[in-house]
């Protein structure tokens, strides 16, 4: 005999197990942390361990088990699983268009009221029919042709937002204005029970549940991630997945529940197939929009953005709502479905063919195509970035034609490994930039080759290089090479570099654009004439221009340094390669071994700079740049100099009351000491103005002294 509290508590436990399961995949609130509920399904399995009489299916612990198949059993569905006529109009006549013949096979006038409907999302997933007997879930089955479909039940009890067993308690439903999980337009017209406020509906005998299956966008990048991690490992037979559909219908057809369990799948209902109700009791619902209120009740996911609608414009409004927030939906839809709301018309709608009447689907442009790669070509950024990018035969994809995607850097390629003649597919989702997603292995020409990043820049013939530990191959021609062009004019004029007034990136962008220069030193070369060519450059502007170049000649060789744009040398190593060999062509003939004791100079910075001052081209330009009268005072190596503030490290912050923060960074880089952008144990001092904020917070916290700005010259001055 068992003993009646045993009996109980099991019935407790899965009731509570039940209850927190839908918070957590359906309603995306969960009830109880992890750990309770880990606890309470640990107290159940022993229970059912001891009593295994009490096992039963719709039990929270039977979601995962059961053996491989060889293959699945038929199923043939009572009621055919319909497919959904298609408009791919624009948006106002496609929605137009249905509400027209609609209103003419109801035999309505322009006097009729308008009709109501619901517009709902189309999932990109796969239809499924849910069949539950007494409320409890004894068979899931694919739509096969619609007439028979396949037994996936062992692999559908796996998905944690498909309840085991129907809810007999609704959950409160959210009425109008309740959040946004299910938004009633204002104009939403409620049928009689509706508007009674009946939420309370009896669990039908037989039930068969129509929804769609699918994967979560995240859900799916997580998954494609660990297969990578699989195939990398060389485990056989593993691959990544083209999209969340493909991947959802492949956990779908998983033989092995067990790999099914692995595969993140979700569910959305929309429909209804067979339903019996208790002897005695008349229809539940009235409307489409009342039996998704029942399946909510029920325990089933029903999607948030499900809105009543009536007449032509209010779908289309729908239509374009929803286009727009497509790409921010954490799952992938197609379009969107217009049905009609009153279950009694859409009876007298009835159905040609396999397509009922009273409903359409709405597509979107689709976001993923098939086309073929003609080639492969590197671009090089304003920066030296080398980007691989795909040429494709061009192809209507997220409502453009496209016939470029960028395959993002070496790595990328690889992986994905496109090969020119590929069959590929491509995406493009919103305003993202378009990208290939995989290849079509199968339709692999014969002799493709696997794609290498060149070793020299395709633009100007410098060698390119990748640093460890960076993605990307850089053009190492930075003062010669055209694509970098006005990046690097740009920076050699900067403020902090050569400083030539009024340069700024328009006038760059022009210059550049009209061939007046080319590389640096054509700077120097100009004349009036040339600059009175281009925009807003009247006979004032040209002239202050010029006399900026020219007083740009007289600088200073920390600033020629910086100037120069090499790699990982900014302002503060730029102060130290001058101070430390005093000229330029100590700096430009040092080994990197020699580099490397400069302070400051680590072994990225010293290679970078080697590989610099090796490109001929670049040592052409400094050559030139001297050549045409820019210049500096050279001095001593300073190899031993120490200063007042050598090895300090200071920050600053605030507004000082007579110095600009670049003034305040001078005057103790002057002295030997190094400024940092943020507050950390290796600080030694904060210089602080007025409006100090949580620099000054954390210096206190870290016990480091806070200095104003008379303390600051009072310290530097000894
Ligand atoms: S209703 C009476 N509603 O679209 C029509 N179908 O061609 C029965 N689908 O494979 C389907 N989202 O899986 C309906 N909100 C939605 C849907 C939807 C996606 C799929 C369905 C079927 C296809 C219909």
């Amino acid at each position: 005999m068992l003993p009646q509290s045993v009996v109980s508590r099991i019935d407790e436990l899965r009731q509570q197990l039940h209850a927190h399961a839908h918070s957590y995949y359906v309603l995306d609130e969960p009830s109880v942390p992890d750990a309770e509920y880990d606890r309470l399904f640990k107290e159940l399995q022993q229970f059912e361990a001891q009593y295994p009489e009490l096992l039963t299916p719709d039990s929270p612990t039977q979601r995962v088990g059961g053996k491989a198949l060889d293959a699945f059993s038929s199923v043939r569905h009572k009621v055919p699983m319909l497919s959904i006529r298609t408009e791919t109009d624009t948006e106002a006549s496609g929605a137009r268009n249905f509400d027209t013949r609609v209103r003419k096979e109801l035999g309505l006038t322009d006097k009729d009221p308008p009709v109501q409907y619901v517009a709902e999302l189309k999932f990109d997933g796969l239809a499924m029919s849910l069949r539950y007997e007494n409320g409890v879930l004894v068979q899931a089955a694919t739509r096969g042709d619609g007439e028979t479909g396949e037994d996936v039940t062992q692999n559908i009890r796996t998905i944690g937002q498909i309840p085991l067993r129907l809810h007999p308690h609704p959950s409160p439903l959210p009425q109008a204005g309740e959040g946004d999980r299910f938004a009633v337009s204002p104009l939403n017209s409620l049928s009689p029970r509706e508007r009674a406020g009946v939420r309370a509906y009896p669990i039908p005998s037989v039930l068969e549940v129509r929804g769609e299956v699918y994967m979560r966008r995240d859900d799916f990048e997580a998954l494609n991630d660990r297969q990578r991690a699989k195939i990398a490992q060389g485990i056989k037979g593993e691959k990544t997945f083209v999209n969340p559909r493909n991947a959802a219908a492949g956990a779908v057809r998983q033989l092995d529940p067990n790999i099914a369990a692995q595969r993140p799948l979700s569910f959305f209902a929309y429909g209804l197939g067979e339903m019996t109700l208790p002897a005695g009791r008349r229809p539940v619902f009235e409307t489409h929009f009342e039996l998704l209120q029942a399946l909510k009740s029920w325990g089933f996911p029903v999607a948030a953005q499900t809105e009543c609608a009536q007449a032509a414009p209010e779908l289309i409004a729908y239509h374009q709502r929803i286009g727009k927030m497509r790409d921010t939906l954490p799952f992938d839809i197609d379009g969107v479905v217009y049905k009609v709301n009153s279950l009694g018309l859409q009876k007298q709608l009835g159905f040609v063919t396999r397509e009922p009447r009273w409903a359409v689907a709405h597509k979107y442009p689709a976001q993923e195509q098939l086309t073929t790669v003609i080639g492969i070509d590197v671009q090089v950024g304003r920066t030296g970035k080398l980007t691989p990018v795909a040429k494709l035969a061009p192809v209507f994809v997220g409502g453009v034609t496209v016939t470029n995607a960028t395959l993002h850097n070496e790595d990328e390629a690889r992986r994905k490994d496109v090969r020119v003649g590929d069959t590929v597919f491509v995406r493009r989702a919103g305003d993202v930039i378009p990208e290939v997603v995989s290849v079509v292995q199968g339709k692999r020409l014969p002799g493709a080759e696997m794609f290498t990043m060149p070793r020299v820049c395709p633009v100007c013939g410098s060698s390119a290089v990748r640093e460890d530990d960076e993605a990307d191959y850089r053009c190492t021609g930075g003062l010669f090479c055209g694509a970098q062009r006005k990046e690097a004019i740009l920076h050699f004029a900067h403020r902090r570099a050569v400083e030539i007034d009024g340069l700024g990136d328009k006038l760059v962008e022009q210059m550049v654009d009209a061939n007046i220069i080319r590389t640096l030193p054509d700077l120097y070369k100009l004349g009036l004439s040339a600059l009175s060519a281009l925009d807003r450059m009247a006979g004032k502007s040209a002239a202050n221009l010029l006399a900026a170049i020219e007083a740009s000649k007289q600088t200073t060789l920390p600033r020629f340094v910086f100037g120069l744009g090499i790699r990982h040398v900014g302002e503060t190593t730029a102060k130290e390669l001058a101070r430390h060999f005093g000229e330029l062509d100590a700096i430009m003939d040092a080994s990197e071994e020699q580099l490397l004791t400069v302070s400051d100079v680590g072994p990225v910075v010293a290679k970078s700079l080697r590989t610099f001052f090796d490109q001929p081209h670049n040592r052409e330009v400094v050559e030139q740049l001297r050549a045409c009268g820019v210049t500096w005072e050279e001095g001593e190596p300073a190899l031993v100099t120490q200063h007042a503030l050598s090895g300090k490290t200071f920050v600053i912050t605030g507004t000082l009351p007579g110095l600009s923060r670049d003034e305040a960074k001078d005057i103790l880089e002057a002295h030997g000491a190094k400024v940092a952008g943020s507050v950390s144990k290796k600080t030694d001092y904060l210089l602080a103005g007025t409006d100090a904020g949580s620099k000054l917070d954390k210096a206190k916290e870290l016990g480091i002294t806070v200095l104003d700005e008379a303390a600051m010259l009072a310290l530097v001055q000894g």
